[in-house]
């Protein structure tokens, strides 16, 4: 069974991990009426009684603003006070991932969101790599990603990850490890849970925000990084077959820090990844707390 965490945050403070239950007539467990974030933790390695967290801000904003979709407040105050108080009751000693998650927390049947209460909980575990640091295969899904029009796609709404879960157990069953996402105008989206980029002749190229992707926090900051180490960047419409051709193509997401893809349906990509292989060193360091110039995306939380 996977392992977690000994506490979790539960109805307003810490609990010990078994302590925290819901009912099964929980509304959100119905209806998918709840958003969630995903972030990591991480031993500082230069002070042993500190976890850092990156970008701690940008998370609690878009969980905060995913809050909003789903017509509920839960402000970034709240979600860094909890985040804080959860890592100073755990300790914890390695890499982990917290789990923060707003939800409609009332009891029974009706599909809406209002006159309706909603709670907020975080639960931790540990994680080391979620996908293979040497690269992944790909198949393009049969499943199509969302539209803006039918589903807030700028918030982690958990009831959208239904075709992000159909979209890589197809590509898991028909032998890849993950999926790549068409949007409804046959462009490419992003990956079941991670955000896309390629490489052609130098220049860094990745779909834009109205190409109904996740605005991942990851792919902000490859995106400012790649422009201060002089590295053209470019967010546009993103073909298919350009994927085929590119130089080199990886995937962005907390959970899958930069994982390069080496195979696209049938197609073998480039193994030399120049770009991907800088920018991953340089974001590996400022994760770590290493990097002067980026101090200001990490907070350093005090365990004592
Ligand atoms: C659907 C989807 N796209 C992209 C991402 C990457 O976002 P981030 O870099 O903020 O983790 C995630 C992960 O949260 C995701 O679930």
């Amino acid at each position: 069974m996977q392992q977690f965490l000994p506490y979790a945050w539960f109805q307003g403070q810490c609990v010990p991990f078994e302590e925290a239950r819901i009912s099964i007539a929980t509304h959100a467990l119905h209806y998918g009426t709840g958003a969630f974030g995903g972030m990591r933790a991480i031993p500082d390695p230069q002070n042993e009684d500190t976890v850092l967290l990156f970008r701690a801000d940008r998370h609690a904003r878009r969980l905060s603003q995913s809050a909003r979709l789903l017509l509920t407040e839960l402000t970034e105050e709240t979600i860094l006070g909890a985040i804080t108080a959860l890592l100073k009751a755990n300790k914890p000693t390695q890499p982990i991932y917290l789990r923060p998650f707003v939800y409609t927390s009332d009891l029974g049947i009706a599909p809406r969101l209002h006159n309706i209460e909603t709670d907020f909980l975080i639960y931790a575990l540990p994680l080391g790599d979620y996908l293979s640091p040497e690269g992944v295969s790909c198949r393009i899904s049969s499943w199509t990603r969302q539209e803006d029009r039918s589903l807030p796609l700028r918030g982690k709404i958990s009831g959208a990850y239904i075709t992000s879960s159909l979209a890589k157990t197809e590509a898991v069953q028909s032998g890849f490890d993950e999926a790549l996402l068409l949007n409804s105008r046959g462009k490419i989206s992003e990956a079941s849970g991670m955000n896309l980029f390629l490489v052609r002749d130098g220049q860094l190229i990745t779909p834009g925000v109205d190409q109904d992707i996740l605005e991942g926090i990851t792919r902000a900051s490859v995106i400012e990084l790649a422009k201060t180490m002089d590295i053209p960047v470019v967010e546009r419409p993103v073909d298919k077959t350009e994927l085929m051709i590119a130089d080199e193509v990886f995937l962005t997401g907390t959970a899958a820090k930069i994982t390069p893809i080496r195979q696209i349906e049938t197609t073998t990509l480039n193994s030399e990844r120049p770009v991907m292989k800088a920018l991953k060193e340089r974001l590996v360091a400022i994760t770590q707390g290493l990097d002067p110039a980026f101090e200001h995306w990490v907070s350093r939380i005090s365990l004592s």
